[in-house]
């Protein structure tokens, strides 16, 4: 059982310039609601409610001034954390060490949309490293895992330049509390960046890496293709109704908490 979860959202997000030279990524909407509903709604799907968001300094206050208070009737703690510079999405483990405290965690990217449901898969865990990969059409994009011919893993690596598989590694993966330490000891890579797959390597090389598949829509909304194709396939597929009852609540609330504030100022 696993009852902690990072969502890393910080990042320069460059592929995205302008939009991003005046918010977060994670804060433009997707359909009708901000980017980061999504990754905090798989979070709390799971049976999650202590969430550190790590988010960088420059859209701190627009964070807090979101959630700063959201959840605060609904039993989620949320805590926050700033990444000053995007060392890569391993130093979540780093900078989390405190909050983590000698515990399992989820990690979320926080550009990450998913139609599935991790409930199980958070529930059931043990101990080790759990994984997911999803065949998609442009591997090479992204981390990449090499199964056998008895669907056991036996290789991730990072964007790989030849082709090795069709099946890519969603950014929700679940540790057990040795990844502090396993991150800490990680190396930058040619691109400066504490990589994700070095870690997945790490628990591969000791036989403690279980890797599954998912169903569904799994969509990275990181560029400006895949931000409109987000919310398009929010809206058609319906997606927005996939939310815990619980988000929905308290985004509905805060929006008649806003609304009321308005009425204030008009009169
Ligand atoms: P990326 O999409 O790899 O990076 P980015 O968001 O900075 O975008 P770009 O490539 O366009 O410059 O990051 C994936 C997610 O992880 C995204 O939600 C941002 C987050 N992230 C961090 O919070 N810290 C980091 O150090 C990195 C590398 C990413």
């Amino acid at each position: 059982m696993v009852k902690k979860g990072i969502i890393l959202a910080g990042g320069t997000a460059t592929r995205l310039f302008p939009l991003t030279a005046t918010t977060s990524k994670q804060l433009l909407p997707v359909y009708d609601r901000q980017m980061i509903f999504y990754p905090l709604n798989t979070l709390i799907k799971a049976g999650i409610r202590d969430i550190l968001v790590i988010v960088s300094p420059e859209h701190s206050g627009q964070f807090l001034n979101l959630l700063g208070s959201i959840f605060k009737s609904y039993g989620v703690h949320l805590y926050f954390e700033v990444q000053k510079v995007p060392r890569g999405l391993a130093e979540a483990f780093i900078l989390g060490e405190n909050f983590i405290d000698n515990n399992s965690v989820a990690l979320i990217l926080g550009d990450n949309i998913f139609e599935d449901d991790f409930a199980k898969a958070v529930k059931s865990f043990k101990s080790g490293g759990q994984i997911f990969a999803k065949k998609v059409a442009d591997p090479e994009r992204l981390g990449v895992v090499k199964f056998d011919s008895q669907k056991r893993a036996v290789q991730i690596v990072e964007k790989p330049k030849e082709w090795i598989s069709d099946y890519a590694v969603p950014g929700f993966y679940i540790y057990d509390k040795n990844v502090v330490a396993i991150a800490k000891k990680i190396k930058p890579s040619d691109r400066g960046e504490i990589e994700i797959t070095a870690v997945n390597n790490e628990y591969l090389k000791n036989g403690k890496l279980k890797v599954g598949l998912i169903k569904g829509e799994w969509l990275d909304a990181g560029t400006f293709d895949s931000l409109l194709e987000a919310g398009y396939i929010v809206k058609t597929k319906k997606l927005y109704k996939n939310f815990h009852p619980l988000v929905d609540k308290a985004i509905a609330d805060f929006n008649e908490e806003l609304k009321g504030i308005c009425k204030k100022k008009l009169f």
